[in-house]
């Protein structure tokens, strides 16, 4: 084998597997490891037309010899420990020059930990969206870490990323340190709220107009022609229309209604509470999930209380300008989290730069993105929903998704996402909220004190000695 390269990937499974071809058909030779031998043979022999790309090698210290320095090594191994302990084995075999890129969904804090432990090789945290499809064939990529080691590996990675119409690869460094891994987590909150709130109006359709799946599926699919135009509506008619092969019934109708999750999202909500910076709907979507998986409880309180959801009067054009008002709230307090952190953790994240790398390749690339980008490039620090755009179509929009909540909450359907979106949007446009209670009761039973509507520096209720 007389292939040079520099360039070395860790961790076979599916992402790891498809992101080494990704690599080698897009013209740059890997070497791969695995943990097992025989995986990476396997990988090696089935690499098609890229097997006089793709080096195997079979050990650790293999791997490194097969890369010319300066190495740059891909983990794409499990979150946590795991990738603790490859940076540990590398640690002994490479230089200072060399460079780790942890590919894998890290807690952000992990990373920033990696970051800050002066680790005796260079080290970047890369968040990669898209799935087993869009590693193979162009995910976006959040990178995060020193500048320059983005600037070393950005060839490789923007070759492999996924390009947005205007033909600009989908592939960014997000900020120093946990940066990238930070805006891949919001990504998946967002991933969360976006098939909370498919999955909410799936259910208005299926309990509340009684429409068949393959019904639905075609609304879907006529929803993906327009506003709502995105990957995860696109596949929530694919899965709508879908058959099952051992029953002939529709694939929905199989499914268990009891979600997974490997906890992206929880750091998402986790992480918001943390900033203080209002994402209800993530926080919903969550929730949801959380609820879903109790499927014992479920079924306990349905037997006490009786089904829940019944038929409700609304039309699908209805349901359709909800999905999109709640669409917009929900992605104007993703960004807006976004750029609370930035703030906070001292990164200065590029919010349209953000929205431009989401535009393809990942899992909520959508069309909409498009005007995000274009509107927080207008003004980054304003609330999306005051961008005049996404003012105008709120305002189209938002009287449906009042008459989608109220319609779900008088017929019995649980809509946490759609509801939360809705209730913030309220408070936010509500210049005299109900506050003042709260900071009446704290004074009342702690002596916490208030401001005054009129400013007069009077701070506590004539309530303590009153009695
Ligand atoms: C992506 C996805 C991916 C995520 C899965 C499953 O951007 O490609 O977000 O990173 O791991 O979608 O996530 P859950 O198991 O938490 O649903």
């Amino acid at each position: 084998m007389t292939t040079e390269t520099s360039t070395g990937l860790i961790g076979l499974g599916t992402m790891g597997a498809a992101l080494a071809l990704n690599i080698a058909e897009k013209g740059f030779p890997i070497a791969v490891w695995n943990r097992t031998p025989a995986v990476t043979r396997r990988f090696h022999e089935d690499a098609g037309g890229l097997t006089d790309r793709v080096i195997p090698t079979e050990s650790l210290e293999s791997l490194v010899a097969a890369l010319a320095p300066p190495r740059t090594i891909i983990l794409m191994v499990p979150a946590g420990q795991a990738v603790d302990d490859q940076i540990a084995a590398l640690a002994p075999l490479l230089g200072p020059d060399d460079l780790v890129i942890d590919a894998g969904n890290a807690n952000f804090h992990d990373t920033n930990r990696r970051a800050a432990a002066g680790l005796p090789m260079r080290f970047l945290g890369m968040g990669v969206s898209g799935g087993e499809e869009g590693a193979r064939h162009g995910p976006a990529i959040m990178g995060g870490g020193d500048r320059a080691d983005w600037d070393r590996v950005a060839p490789i990675m923007e070759a492999i990323a996924a390009r947005a119409e205007d033909g600009t690869p989908c592939a960014t460094w997000m900020g120093e340190a946990g940066a990238g891994h930070f805006v891949k987590t919001v990504h998946n909150g967002i991933e969360y709220a976006d098939m909370q709130m498919i999955a909410e109006i799936y259910g208005l359709m299926r309990d509340g107009l009684a429409m068949h799946a393959t019904r639905i599926g075609d609304v879907f699919a006529g929803w993906n022609e327009g506003a709502l135009k995105s990957y995860l509506v696109e596949i929530s008619a694919a899965v709508a229309h879908a058959r099952d092969p051992l029953t002939g019934d529709g694939m929905l109708d199989v499914i268990l209604d009891a979600a997974g999750q490997k906890g992206t999202g929880r750091w998402t909500a986790i992480e918001a509470q943390h900033l203080a910076s209002p994402i209800p709907v993530i926080e919903a979507a969550v929730m949801a999930r959380n609820v879903s998986a109790r499927l014992d409880e479920r079924r306990a309180g349905q037997a006490r209380f009786g089904a829940a959801p019944q038929e409700v009067t609304l039309e699908p054009a209805e349901l359709e300008a909800a999905l999109i008002a709640g669409k917009i709230l929900c992605y104007a307090q993703g960004f807006a989290m976004i750029d609370a952190a930035g703030r906070a953790f001292g990164w200065r994240l590029d919010l349209p730069g953000i929205a431009r790398v989401w535009r393809a390749g990942c899992i909520i690339r959508s069309a909409m993105l498009n005007d995000m980008a274009a509107a927080l490039a207008d003004d980054p620090s304003r609330n999306l929903v005051l961008a005049s755009f996404f003012a105008d179509r709120l305002e189209a929009t938002v009287p449906a998704l009042r008459r989608v909540v109220s319609q779900g909450v008088l017929h019995g359907h649980g809509l946490p996402a759609l509801a939360s979106g809705l209730a913030w949007f309220d408070m936010m446009r509500t210049g005299r909220g109900t506050a003042n209670m709260i900071q009446a009761q704290r004074d009342f039973f702690g002596a916490h004190g208030f401001d005054r509507m009129d400013g007069r520096d009077s701070h506590h209720g004539p309530w303590g000695k009153a009695g």
